[in-house]
C-alpha cells in the first residue's frame, strides 16, 4: 500500500493542489533506502567487512557527498547503490524497486536505465569519438541508430561540448573526457547520477567547473546527486554530506537552507 500512497502523493504534488505538502513529502519519497545492508567480501584466507549494516535515506533531488578515508567501503555503497554489485545481506531500494531481490535480468535493465555512474578514470571507448562513446548505454536499451545519436548529441549539448562530437577520448583534455562520461551518464535519462570521485584526475580549477555541472544537473534537471569525495569544497555544495569510516556511516551534516 505505501506505493500507492507515494503515488498519490507525488500526484497532488505535481497537479499543484498541495504545495504545502512538500516538507512532508520529503519525508515520504525516499529515491534510495539502504537497511542493515552488509557487503562481505572474501580475499583468499582474508574476509573483509566493506559495509557493515549501512542504514541509509536519500530523498528525491538530494546532492549527498560521501567523505571517508581510503577503504571505508564508498565505492562499495555506490556499487551497491548502483547495481554493479549486491550486498551480502540487508535490503536496498531504489525508486521502489527491491534490488535485494531483483534477479539479473531486473538488475541489469535498472543498471541500464535508472542510474548513471561517472567514475574517477572516465571509461571511455579509445576508439569511439565522444558522440559514439555517449551513445553507447542506447545500445543496450535497443534505441535506434539515429535515435541514438540524436539522444547523445543533445547530451553533449547538456555538459557543453557539443562542438566536440567527433572528437576521439585522445583528442581530449581531462575535464572535457569527464564532461563527456558525464554526458553518458546522463543520456538514458536517469533519475540518479552516481559519480565515485569525478574529479580526482583532474586539476582543481577543472574539478571544480565538473562539480558545477554536476551541481547544476541536480538543480535543474532535480536529479539525486551522490558524489564520494575527497574534496571539502564539494562537501559544502551538498545538501548533506555523510562520513564514512570502517563501512558504517559515522557522521553527518545538514547543508543550513
Ligand atoms: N572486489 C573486492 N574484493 C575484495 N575486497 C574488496 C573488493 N572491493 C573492495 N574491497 C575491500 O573493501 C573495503 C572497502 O573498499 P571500497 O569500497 O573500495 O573503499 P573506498 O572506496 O572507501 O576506498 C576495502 O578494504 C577494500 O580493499
Ligand atoms: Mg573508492
Amino acid at each position: 500500500m505505501v506505493w500507492f500512497y507515494r503515488f498519490f502523493i507525488r500526484l497532488l504534488l505535481k497537479s499543484g493542489y498541495w504545495p504545502t505538502m512538500d516538507k512532508f513529502n520529503q519525508y515520504v519519497a525516499a529515491m534510495i533506502k539502504l537497511e542493515k545492508v552488509s557487503k562481505v567480501y572474501h580475499l583468499g584466507d582474508e574476509t573483509i567487512h566493506a559495509l557493515r549494516g549501512m542504514d541509509l535515506e536519500v530523498t528525491d533531488g538530494e546532492f549527498v557527498a560521501i567523505i571517508g578515508p581510503s577503504g571505508s567501503g564508498k565505492s562499495t555503497l555506490l556499487h551497491i547503490i548502483g547495481g554493479l554489485d549486491t550486498p551480502t545481506s540487508g535490503r536496498v531500494v531504489v525508486d521502489d524497486q527491491d534490488l535485494s531481490q531483483a534477479g539479473d535480468g531486473e538488475l541489469s535493465r535498472y543498471r541500464n536505465r535508472s542510474v548513471g555512474f561517472v567514475f574517477q578514470t572516465f571509461e571511455l571507448h579509445p576508439t569511439y569519438n565522444a558522440l559514439e562513446n555517449v551513445a553507447l548505454p542506447l545500445v543496450f536499451s535497443r534505441v535506434p541508430r539515429s535515435k541514438r545519436l540524436q539522444m547523445a548529441g543533445e547530451a553533449l549539448e547538456t555538459v557543453g561540448l557539443a562542438e566536440r562530437a567527433n572528437h576521439r577520448p585522445s583528442q581530449l583534455s581531462g575535464g572535457e573526457r569527464q564532461r563527456v562520461s558525464i554526458a553518458r551518464a546522463l543520456v538514458v535519462q536517469p533519475k540518479i547520477i552516481l559519480a565515485d570521485e569525478p574529479t580526482g584526475n583532474l586539476d582543481s580549477k577543472t574539478g571544480d567547473r565538473i562539480i558545477e555541472l554536476l551541481s547544476q544537473l541536480n538543480r535543474e534537471k532535480g536529479l539525486t546527486l551522490l558524489v564520494v569525495t575527497h574534496n571539502s569544497e564539494i562537501a559544502e555544495q551538498a545538501t548533506r554530506a555523510l562520513y564514512l569510516r570502517d563501512g558504517l556511516v559515522v557522521g553527518e551534516r545538514r547543508h543550513p537552507d
